[in-house]
């Protein structure tokens, strides 16, 4: 699901097609109907369906959507609303997101798009980089899975730190995916860990 350009849901794309995995798109779903991933998709051949939140208050049209599609997991790449409680309660610990910035830092309502690299670049931070976590009710706050690092040196603009962060979120969202299919994820509590050992020093320290 995506509200936008639909980078990554064309990396995600692209890693696909070059490994055997037993992965694929089901649909692509966008609250806006003029939005890229949507064209993208359509370019692809993949299944495509416009999403109207405000009308959907319960989720049903979204569950619907989701389970005729085929999907068992939901990943959000860039989708601005929030997920109705009962679509979350519903693929319980199967809806992903992709976050640019290490949460918990720099998430939460209103944290979004060039809001949050802005926000780092103000800061002054040294360090900035990408999460995927799983989503709950609280937003950007779900179990994060995954986060890979971008060194700053503190000269870069708000646009070169956010471009930085895009391209380390087209490598990591695609190895989260392929690893969560191959080979799962444990979960305890808040705490997440992929099974394989791989993707990121949060990872590796386990
Ligand atoms: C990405 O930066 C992602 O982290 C955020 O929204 C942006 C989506 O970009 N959630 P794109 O539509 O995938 O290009």
């Amino acid at each position: 699901m995506g509200s936008g350009r639909g980078s990554n849901a064309r990396s995600i794309h692209s890693h696909l097609q070059s490994v055997q995995a037993d992965l694929q798109i089901s649909i692509v779903i966008s609250n806006r109907p003029d939005a890229g991933i949507l064209d993208f998709a359509a370019s692809q051949g993949i299944p495509t369906s416009v999403y109207q939140p405000n009308s959907d208050p319960d989720g049903d049209d979204l569950i619907a959507m989701v389970r005729n599609s085929g999907a068992d997991w939901i990943v959000l790449a860039g989708y601005l609303k929030a997920i109705p409680v009962p679509v979350i309660d519903t693929f319980k610990h199967r809806i992903l997101n992709i976050h640019p910035a290490l949460l918990p830092s720099f998430g939460g309502q209103g944290m979004y798009g060039m809001n949050v690299h802005e926000a780092v670049y103000a800061a002054g931070v040294k360090v900035t980089g990408a999460t995927v976590h799983l989503v709950t009710k609280d937003y950007d706050a779900g179990p994060i899975i995954a986060q890979r690092a971008v060194h700053l040196t503190g000269d870069e603009s708000p646009k070169e730190i956010a471009d930085a962060v895009l391209k380390i979120e087209h490598q990591l969202y695609p190895e989260v995916l392929l690893t969560i299919c191959n080979h799962g994820l444990r979960l305890d509590g808040n705490r997440v860990w992929l099974e394989k050992e791989m993707v990121n020093e949060t990872a590796r320290s386990h």
